[in-house]
């Protein structure tokens, strides 16, 4: 039985509104019993996706033991319930069909006052404000507990038509959203497009569809990126369509039916000839994009080293080289995920490093800031600063020599560690990895040592 001590001699400040309670209610503890207590459940939301499992669990306050109790954990009537647990044995009886073969009891900590009912396969339906109920014949007491149920949708589908007069008509479709999802398109300069987008939901599942359509002249746009999410369910899904190439639209536009599985077949064989022609051993592990290199840098042959020339190196100016900026970007962009590399800068005297959004304009000479799409930080005149707009100095306790990048696209943050002396130096919120981002450096000074990436 429910066991508090010294209540009779003194009441502790704490239990005072709680005896309040018990008046107010009609249960006063009886002649002698000291039987108050309280229960208490998480007071945040918990979450659960669709089809998973979630714990819903409640404890009593002391820690007294709830063997002997009721435990009801239930929906908006305490009856029929979502689980009932009586004196040791499950009631189902008094379960709602919703939940008849979906629940199980945990009775880990059931001494101890600590109890959870298990829901399996999470539906929509379960989402919102459940009870849980501890009544020992006498007294009872109940905790409120909010579920919180995502749905994760499919990756959305885009399907585009680009008409004779270069006018492009594209559709993005998801299903298995809940709650209800938002779409959103941008180009790939992350700028937001107009579209008409119909939900649907389901009356089976709860679960929400939708069709988005936008229109928009192909010179517009160079591709088109539609991500979708169900706030305040942090996680989205993204897919990204490439236009850029008349030729490609052309392809995709008419005769591709036709052409394009040739094409691929043709290109698969082609590469795959030359990668096994060219391929070498130490290009598994080349980390630093050659193509988009500076022709004023040069690239170790491990791909993770770069240093600048005293002379330009000639190379073909083609699309993606930096031309301006003595710079390099990374081989891979990001479009999701958490990532982190670290970068040694060593004693080198300048150097910038950060992210840029993946259709960064490389033959331009683009200022350093999160106005263009590019966060980083740099060493300049031997300060330290985050390349803000005014720039922010940066204290770290001793100059940087190897630096940590983390990319949290689940978070939208871009954050810069020491890791000499482990320490945090900046955090950018990065608008979201919609916009494929990719890891870049540039350097503006020859100095004999080079900046090597891990
Ligand atoms: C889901 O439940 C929460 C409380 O847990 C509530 O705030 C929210 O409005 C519910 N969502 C829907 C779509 O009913
Ligand atoms: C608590 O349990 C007793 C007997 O088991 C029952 O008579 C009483 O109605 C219950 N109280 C509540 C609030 O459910
Ligand atoms: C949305 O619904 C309207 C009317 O039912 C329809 O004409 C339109 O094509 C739909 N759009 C999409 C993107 O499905």
């Amino acid at each position: 039985m429910a066991k508090t001590c010294g209540r009779d001699a003194f009441w502790p400040i704490g239990s005072v509104p709680l005896l309040l309670l018990h008046l107010l209610s009609g249960t006063i503890p009886g002649n002698g019993r000291k039987a108050d207590f309280e229960v208490l459940g998480p007071s945040e939301p918990v979450w659960a996706m669709v089809g998973g499992n979630v714990d819903l669990p409640c404890y009593l306050s002391p820690e007294i033991s709830a063997e002997d109790m009721e435990l009801r954990w239930y929906r908006d009537q305490p009856s029929p319930a979502v689980h009932v647990h009586r004196k040791g044995k499950d009631v189902p009886e008094e379960q709602m069909a919703l939940y008849q073969g979906r629940t199980t009891f945990l009775k880990d900590g059931v001494a101890q006052g600590r109890a959870s009912v298990r829901i399996h396969n999470v539906i929509t339906f379960d989402n919102g404000t459940f009870h849980c109920q501890f009544n020992d014949s006498t007294v009872s007491a109940e905790a409120t507990l909010w579920l919180r149920v995502a749905g994760l949708g499919s990756e959305p589908r885009i399907q585009v038509q680009v008409d004779q007069d270069g006018v492009v008509r594209a559709e993005c479709t998801s299903a298995g959203w809940y709650p209800e999802p938002q779409v959103e398109w941008r180009d790939f300069q992350g700028q937001t497009l107009h579209s008409e987008t119909n939900i649907s939901v389901s009356p089976t599942t709860g679960l929400w569809a939708v069709a988005s359509s936008l229109t928009v002249p192909s010179k517009a746009v160079s591709g088109l990126a539609c991500s979708v999410s169900s706030p305040p369910f942090p996680e989205k899904k993204v897919s990204r369509y490439q236009l850029s190439d008349p030729t490609s639209r052309w392809f995709r536009s008419t005769a591709w039916k036709i052409a394009l599985p040739l094409i691929l077949v043709a290109a698969v064989l082609g590469v795959a000839i030359i990668i096994s022609l060219l391929w070498k051993p130490q290009r598994v592990i080349t980390p630093l994009y050659p193509d988009t290199a500076s022709s004023k840098l040069f690239l170790f042959m491990d791909g993770k080293s770069v240093i600048q020339l005293i002379f330009s190196r000639k190379l073909p100016n083609d699309l993606g080289r930096f031309v301006s900026d003595t710079c390099v970007l990374d081989w891979e962009p990001f479009p999701s995920g958490r990532h982190s590399w670290e970068v040694e800068v060593g004693r080198r005297k300048v150097w910038i490093l950060g992210m840029c959004v993946e259709s960064l304009d490389q033959k331009a000479r683009v200022p350093k800031s999160p106005q263009h799409e590019i966060w980083a930080v740099e060493l300049y005149k031997k300060e330290h600063q985050a390349r803000t707009f005014p720039r922010v100095r940066l204290h770290p306790p001793q100059p940087l020599y190897r630096v940590r990048v983390l990319l949290d696209c689940d978070a939208d943050t871009l954050t810069f560690y020491s890791v000499d002396d482990r320490c945090l130096i900046c955090t950018f919120s990065v608008p979201s990895c919609f916009v494929s981002l990719q890891p870049f450096f540039c350097l503006w000074t020859r100095d004999p040592s080079p900046l090597t990436m891990y």
